[in-house]
């Protein structure tokens, strides 16, 4: 039965009510702009986490909330038509739908509903006015690779499975199978290990199975978040795209001097060809990502470098630089050619990470000044500023919404004719926003790989004086629902 009330029981068939737990089969009709499939069961719209349109599944009630009913799949009981079989192994258990089963094409096109959707449901301004955002969505500009086109491996150390054993009234847990993967969400004791993926840049799969295979010959304890032993805690594998670096950081529950005779161990990748970098960060904390991270470098560098046009860039583990390289210089030329800069601008790149996009803005303009709070992030865009020779440019260590208000306050010593934000999946602080209208730059910039906080935002934009010109999705991402955009405003009376 479809839909309706298989799965209901006792009292639930009596009131007919939805509650988390309950079990149904349904049909996905279309997908949210929240990523979400969506179906209906007793006339009632649900959400499905990991669906995808044309699917028939068997779904299990997670949560209420609000007027429509979230969950999530249990079992694809019929493909969509044009679904294909996907090639990574490990996607069957990842918590969000895998989009590897369908034609990129499709996938590209409803990425690009998605965003139209968005802009039509998801901006709080008037509904005359939401009506007219839509048609300022461009087409999608695909990623250049559609698979090993991730430059950056971030995974833990884990136990495959966990056996329990009872003995005289008592049960004992043994961890069992070491190996690389990630948590599913809410199961911190073990892992889905990471095999075979199609997703990392081939070389760094490869050095991934190296790794594998060295902490399988070596025994080193995994570490084990509830009795807080063993060693091995994360993974840092990047490669620059354009230059064939590569980065080995383990992260490990030790301190480094009681570790010497592993670092032997270590020492024995230090001879393949392109590893430029290996690292032993110590955390003997709880804290899965500690504030000031003790690295230790073992060899060579502490970073890769990436080269991004004629650009080049040094990445540290924990830095954050985008993980799909030739698709990142897609996304800050459709930064030139949706915005207007010319060479008397006072461009602002905030939330700047190492100054990518401010480094590459700056020969379109008279001066870049990036903000970023990363201490580590900072330190980097300034050491590659100075090795590019970008001259007009400088940087401000602090919260986009602190600096913007004390440092450089509107009237001070920048007038920015232009700001370029990019912030984290949460968008922005109230406080930036209003700093940013403050300023009263003629245009802004908005780059989101967040639908939610992007439509939030924009609406704060567009109540305060600015008009919509133009969303460019770029596909950053491919196989997942995530869709990045650079979205362009202009202040209306510029
Ligand atoms: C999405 S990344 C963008 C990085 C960069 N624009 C790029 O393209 O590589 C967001 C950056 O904002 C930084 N960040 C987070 N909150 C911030 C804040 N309140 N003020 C300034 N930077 C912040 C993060 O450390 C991160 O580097």
């Amino acid at each position: 039965m479809i839909g309706k009330t298989e799965g209901l029981s006792g009292d639930s068939l009596q009131n007919s009510a939805i509650y988390p737990g309950q079990e149904y089969t349904c049909v996905i009709e279309s997908l949210l702009w929240s990523g979400e499939g969506l179906a209906h069961i007793e006339g009632k719209e649900i959400s499905v986490a990991g669906a995808l349109p044309g699917q028939q599944v068997r779904i299990v009630i997670t949560r209420m909330h609000g007027e429509r009913p979230e969950s999530k799949v249990l079992q694809v009981m019929r493909k969509a038509k044009d679904e294909g079989p996907p090639r990574c192994d490990h996607v069957h258990d990842a918590a969000s739908a895998s989009w590897q089963c369908i034609p990129y094409n499709k996938q590209v096109a409803l990425k690009e509903g998605m965003v139209r959707d968005a802009l039509t449901y998801g901006v709080p301004v008037d509904e005359q006015l939401r009506m007219t955002l839509p048609g300022r969505v461009l087409r999608v500009i695909p990623s250049p690779h559609v698979f090993y086109y991730r430059n950056k491996i971030e995974l833990n150390f884990g136990y495959e499975n966990m056996r329990v054993e009872e003995s005289g009234g008592r049960r004992k847990f043994f961890d069992e199978n070491p190996n690389i993967g990630f948590h599913q969400p809410g199961e911190w004791s073990t892992i889905v290990p990471v095999t075979d993926c199609h997703l990392y840049d081939e070389q760094l799969a490869v050095l991934l199975n190296e790794v594998r295979r060295f902490v399988h010959d070596t025994r080193l304890p995994v570490y084990n978040p509830k009795t807080h032993k063993g060693i091995l805690r994360t993974l840092v594998l990047r490669r620059g795209l354009n230059t064939g670096e590569q980065m080995i950081c383990f992260t490990v529950n030790a301190k480094k001097k009681d570790l010497e005779p592993l670092f032997q161990h270590f020492m024995r990748f230090t001879g393949r060809p392109g590893l430029v970098s290996l690292l032993l960060v110590e955390n003997t904390g709880v804290n899965e990502r500690p504030d000031h991270p003790k690295i230790h470098c073992l060899h060579g560098k502490p970073s890769v470098t990436e080269r991004l046009f004629d650009l080049e860039f040094e990445i540290s583990p924990f830095s954050f630089f985008q993980t799909n390289t030739f698709a990142a210089e897609k996304l800050y030329q459709a930064i030139v050619e949706q915005a207007d800069i010319n060479l008397r601008d006072i461009v602002l790149d905030a939330y700047c990470g190492m100054g990518t996009i401010g480094q590459y803005l700056a020969r379109f303009c008279q001066k870049v000044v990036g903000i970023e709070s990363h201490p580590g992030s900072i330190e980097d865009a300034l050491r590659s500023s100075s090795k590019n020779k970008v001259a007009n440019i400088s940087f401000y260590k602090g919260r986009t919404e602190q600096v913007l208000a004390h440092q450089l306050p509107p009237g001070g010593k920048y007038a920015f004719d232009v700001m370029v934000l990019d912030p984290p999946r949460a968008g922005l602080h109230p406080k930036a926003l209003q700093a940013v209208l403050a300023h009263r730059p003629r245009q802004v910039v908005y780059i989101s790989c967040n639908l939610a906080t992007l439509t939030r935002d924009m609406g704060g934009f567009l109540k305060g004086g600015y008009e919509l010109r133009s969303v460019q999705p770029v596909d950053m991402f491919p196989h997942t629902v995530h869709i990045e955009t650079v979205t362009v405003l202009q202040r209306k009376d510029s």
